[in-house]
């Protein structure tokens, strides 16, 4: 028993007994998405804070929460969001929408492919 648990011990030290690529990249997308959205977004559904809340936002047209605030230029644009459309507009969102009140972005596109793969995840569930 002692020799087993150690073993474990000593493989997780190692590092080889992390999840796969995948599920390490839900994780990542998780933690980011706590640390860098969750201040503002919410997954609940009808929790809305600064932002909208962002449960179902894939396959959504953008502006379209009810009781959410939303700035005039993101309700009149026609943007349905998709893993395209998140993407382009979390690298620079007053860049794909002038006017947005949602000022910050994500510049790098292996933290936003995390966060956008969160989001899909949290989607499926
Ligand atoms: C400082 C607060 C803040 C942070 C941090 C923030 N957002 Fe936002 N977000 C907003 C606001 C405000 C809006 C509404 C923008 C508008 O109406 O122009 C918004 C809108 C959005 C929308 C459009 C939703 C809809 O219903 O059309 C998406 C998608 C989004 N944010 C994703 C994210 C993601 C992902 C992150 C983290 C990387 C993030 N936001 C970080 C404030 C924030």
């Amino acid at each position: 028993m002692r020799a087993r648990t150690s073993l474990a011990a000593l493989l997780a030290a190692a590092g080889l007994l992390l999840p796969g690529a995948a599920s390490a990249q839900q994780a990542d997308g998780e933690r980011l998405f706590r640390q860098r959205c969750g201040t503002c977004h919410s997954l609940e559904p009808g929790q809305n804070r600064t932002g909208p809340h962002l449960s179902g936002v894939i396959g959504r047209k953008a502006g379209s929460v009810e009781g959410a605030r939303y700035s005039a230029a993101l309700r009149e644009s026609d943007i349905v969001w998709e893993g395209g459309t998140l993407d382009t507009f979390l690298a620079a969102p007053r860049q794909m929408v002038p006017g947005t009140s949602m000022t910050v972005g994500v510049p790098n596109a292996a933290q936003r492919a995390a966060i956008i793969g969160y989001l899909e995840g949290a989607v499926a569930q």
